[in-house]
């Protein structure tokens, strides 16, 4: 039986329903002692039928335990051991509130535990967890494909695979594009991330440390320049236009000199680049991309993995600009934290895949499905598109008076985003391309976007920095407040005036 829609709410859980002092979960009671709590028997009350004593340690204890056994190519950006989270909050071990502006990269957009999604998902453990997809179908798997046809940024995308992970489904995507294609090579953008395993890493260009000294990757990769003045060369107040044209000439270029187009399977691009820096791409190139794509019989890969599910104030972040990509991938938002992830293209594309070429243990798991179809419930009440929308704009306009700022504006080189996917690109000392209008002599400190997340951290505003440039981010579930949004806005201000005054 498929499930009934379910009624839904913006908004996670009352907060009065937690108490700040005391640790919420059961399961955690087992875990985690603190200084002001008696350890608990813990692990052997819960479960009596085992007599294995269960070890009782601090959080600060528990912490050490997870820097000893935990290898250090797994970065953090801090030790707390977080026990629940609450819409926009994480709490600590400790009961400490955490407002959270990462929604653990992109992922949570209803907020932690979003009511509809828990209860969906509580309800499917009880009934069906896992049914291997090669095996048949499960219903969340069917209904999940449901719910996502008519919200498809294009009639064309009808055939769907389901994966665990963004990278997993961007293998996917390229295997789909060499076995429909019979061509090998891809091409990718300077600056682009999509992913840390050996196929998605070999196309993943926003940093070296995501693949250095792990070689050879996947082969036939060919890498061209994004519209981003980085990536060009130019300085940040070079015009949009001239960012395409600039573009546009590398890729032809790539096309005569590297690689011919009858040798391309597929483009593959982040509409708004993620780990590259939070960079839209001009709705332009995407339309000469689509258009050289057609010209050459290539497929045009859409990586929405960070941008989809209304991240960027669209249900997908291709509808911005109209394009039409061949085959879409997607992953975080889609499940709210579940792990699931996906690829979506036309049946005919799909179709001509071997039969077995695409499958997984976990592909689709029917308990991520199930969260997947109420996170679609909730997306599709227009609740969370209003938002986005409200909050993006008080966002922005508080970021922009920073940057016209007199105390706080020498040390910006731009803000951008899409919806709430956001970020600032401070100035550089070393790097002269973000210099540029400066009046000479002004003092530009180093590392502003370190010295601000550090800043905003003592202040229990959880924030991620990006990119190989010196970039902070913003990216709150999207059923933030005006409150919450305000308080950050609060908090963020104050760090960039703070590092201004300190120099
Ligand atoms: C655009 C994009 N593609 C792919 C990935 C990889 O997804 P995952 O980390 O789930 O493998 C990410 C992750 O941040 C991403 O932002």
């Amino acid at each position: 039986m498929f499930r009934s829609a379910l009624p839904t709410s913006l908004r996670a859980v009352p907060r009065a329903r937690i108490a700040t002092t005391s640790l919420p979960l059961a399961s955690t009671r087992a875990l985690i002692a603190t200084p002001n709590r008696t350890a608990q028997p813990a692990l052997k009350q819960d479960t009596p039928d085992t007599d294995m004593p269960a070890p009782v340690r601090t959080t600060a204890q528990w912490a050490d335990f997870g820097r000893e056994h935990i290898g250090r190519g797994l970065g953090r950006l801090r030790d707390h051991v977080i026990v629940k989270g609450e819409g926009m909050e994480l709490i600590t071990a400790d009961g400490e509130r955490l407002l959270d502006f990462t929604a653990g990269i992109g992922v949570t957009n209803l907020g932690h535990c979003h009511p509809v999604v828990s209860a969906a998902a509580a309800e499917q453990v009880s009934s069906l967890v896992h049914m291997q997809c090669s095996i048949m179908f499960s219903a969340p798997y069917l209904q999940l494909i449901e719910r996502l046809l008519p919200v498809m940024p294009h009639p064309s995308l009808d055939s769907f695979f389901f994966w665990n992970s963004g990278a997993e489904a961007v293998e996917a995507a390229i295997k789909l594009a060499r076995q429909a294609t019979g061509r090998q090579a891809i091409v990718c953008f300077q600056g682009g991330y999509h992913g840390r395993t050996m196929g998605s890493g070999a196309i993943t260009r926003s940093k070296t440390i995501y693949t250095q000294g792990t070689g050879p990757l996947m082969g036939g990769v060919f890498a061209t320049a994004y519209p981003y003045w980085h990536s060009l060369g130019v300085t940040s107040e070079t015009p949009e236009a001239e960012l395409v044209r600039l573009a546009e000439h590398h890729l032809d270029m790539l096309l005569r000199q590297q690689v011919a187009p009858n040798e391309v399977a597929a483009m593959i691009i982040e509409p708004v680049q993620g780990e590259g820096g939070y960079v839209p791409c001009p709705p332009a190139f995407l339309h000469h991309l689509r258009a050289v794509c057609d010209k050459h019989g290539i497929l045009l890969i859409a990586d929405e993995v960070q941008t989809g599910f209304f991240r960027t104030g669209k249900y997908f972040c291709v509808e911005h600009s109209g394009l039409r990509p061949d085959i879409m991938v997607f992953a975080k938002g889609v499940a709210n934290g579940f792990p699931l992830s996906g690829i979506v293209s036309r049946k005919e594309l799909m179709d001509k895949m071997d039969v077995g070429s695409l499958g997984g243990t976990y592909a689709g798991n029917a308990v991520a499905c199930a969260a997947g179809v109420a996170s679609q419930e909730v997306f599709q009440t227009g609740e969370i598109e209003a938002n986005v929308a409200a909050r993006s704009e008080q966002l922005y306009n508080a970021l922009h008076a920073l940057k016209a700022s007199p105390k706080t504006g020498h040390l910006i080189a731009e803000i951008r985003g899409l919806g709430l996917m956001t970020a600032v690109e401070f100035r550089m000392p070393s790097d002269p391309l973000t210099l540029s209008g400066l009046a000479p002599n002004t003092h530009v400190p180093k590392d502003i976007g370190k010295r601000v997340q550090q800043y905003c951290l003592e202040r229990n505003l959880v924030t991620l920095t990006t990119s190989c440039f010196d970039t902070i981010r913003f990216i709150p579930a999207l059923i933030v407040s005006q409150e919450e949004m305000q308080k950050a806005i609060d908090i963020i201000t104050a760090a960039v005036e703070n590092v201004a005054r300190e120099g």
